[in-house]
């Protein structure tokens, strides 16, 4: 074995880690991805049919306020402008989301000044007698029926393929409703798109002569090399895939929601005119529409064809990507146990979104594995101090 340190996962976790222990330590790294490409669940490629970016595990959009996460993803891509809006289609109408003045305006065919407005909002979500008991009510209380039954319903009955009446009420915890016209998805100091895609970001930071990313292999396969039984106790791991499946799932699965995703090229230059269409209504099956080449409005992309790709949700079986925590209270207990077991993990540290089973946005990924290389993985390296 010649690496210095081995990371699970080639993901903006992985790779992080990757770069500072190569570029800042010059230590020797070894990446491997049981997936057969880099990048983890930012992974995007050229459909061939169209020549248009296309994120194969859904839209990623990255968008952060930490300077320090802003400053360090620029040493390996430029940014392209780019500020994500994103609308839905409700009884064959088309309103403005998150929910704006310009959505209640237009629901209500009002002229509603901010203050009238949530006067409006307050009013309905009154309504609501007593405690809320479940996500139906809880979300009563907060928007009110109205625009919980025209946004919010529908859409997270699809989300969970339960009905939100059986829905815990702590799933939700805030509705933001904004009494301005402003429909600007995110609300953080920096935002945009890799300019050259996504992968070519992630190819550039594992490009270092002391980093080695091989895919195809799974750390919990024996036959293959840089496996759990060879490696561990031999040189320190950093694990990004999931935290029940490295004990081996001894306290039971943690519980996820997958995406199903299904693509279609059409024969038109445009199909919906913005990236990303929800669609509210529960009688249409899919949550959202993405056609990819709004992403990137500078690129010279056909005018003939256009890729879109329906995305579907459900929770997801053993065998399944998981994309979201789905949290439960036993998901909770159960965590709480494999961390236990992480503690005595000797040299294994368990980070990124499945090794920490969080949903996290790219930037907090990046954030965590900065502080992790700061926290323990520098300290260990350079002055001998345990990593645990
Ligand atoms: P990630 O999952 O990317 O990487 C983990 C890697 O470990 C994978 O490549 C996997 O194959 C590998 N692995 C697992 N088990 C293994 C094993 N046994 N052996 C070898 N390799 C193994 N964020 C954001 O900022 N803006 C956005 O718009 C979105 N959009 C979005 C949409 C959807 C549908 C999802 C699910 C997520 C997002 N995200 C996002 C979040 C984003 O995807 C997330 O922040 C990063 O994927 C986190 O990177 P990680 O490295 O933690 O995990």
């Amino acid at each position: 074995m010649t690496a210095d340190l081995l990371i699970v996962g080639s993901g903006f976790f992985g790779l992080t880690i990757a770069d500072r222990c190569a570029r800042e330590l010059d230590l020797k790294v070894q990446v491997i991805d049981r997936r057969d490409h880099i990048g983890g669940n930012a992974y995007s490629e050229i459909d061939p049919e169209t020549g248009i970016e296309v994120h194969r595990y859904g839209a990623h959009l990255f968008h952060t306020s930490n300077k320090r996460v802003w400053d360090y993803v620029n040493q390996f891509t430029d940014f392209t402008p780019y500020v994500h809006h994103v609308y839905t289609t409700y009884k064959d109408e088309v309103f403005p989301m998150p929910i704006n003045l310009g959505t209640i305006n237009q629901f209500q065919r009002a002229a509603y000044t901010p203050e009238e407005a949530r006067a409006w909002v307050v009013e309905q979500a009154a309504m609501l007698e007593g405690e809320p008991t479940n996500l139906e009510e809880k979300a009563i209380s907060l928007i009110g029926q109205p625009l919980y039954e025209a946004f919010i319903k529908g859409y997270t009955a699809k989300q969970w393929q339960t009905d939100p009446r059986e829905l815990a009420a702590e799933i939700i915890s805030r509705l933001p409703v904004r009494y301005t016209y402003d429909n600007r998805y995110f609300s953080d100091t920096y935002e945009g798109l890799p300019v050259d895609g996504y992968t070519a970001w992630l190819e550039k930071m594992a490009d270092h002569p002391n980093i080695t990313v091989t895919l195809d292999t799974d750390f919990f396969d024996e036959s293959q090399p840089w496996n759990k039984a060879d490696v561990v106790g031999q040189i320190p791991v950093v694990f990004t895939g999931p935290i029940d499946r490295y004990f081996d799932f001894k306290h039971g699965d943690l519980s996820w929601r997958t995406l199903d995703f299904e693509s279609e090229v059409l024969p038109i230059g445009d199909f919906q005119g913005t990236p990303v269409m929800n669609y509210a209504d529960e009688s249409i099956d899919y949550t959202r529409i993405h056609e990819f080449r709004h992403f990137h409005p500078e690129r010279d992309y056909p005018d003939d064809k256009t890729i879109i790709m329906r995305e579907f949700s459900r929770f997801a079986e053993h065998t399944d990507e998981p994309y979201y925590p789905v949290n439960t209270p036993q998901d909770r207990e159960r965590l709480l146990s494999y961390r236990e077991l992480a503690k005595d993990e000797a040299n294994v540290l368990f980070g990124g979104r499945l090794g920490t089973y969080q949903y996290l946005d790219m930037h907090m990924a990046i954030g965590a594995a900065l502080s992790m290389y700061d926290n323990k993985l520098a300290p260990h390296f350079t002055n001998g101090l345990p990593l645990d």
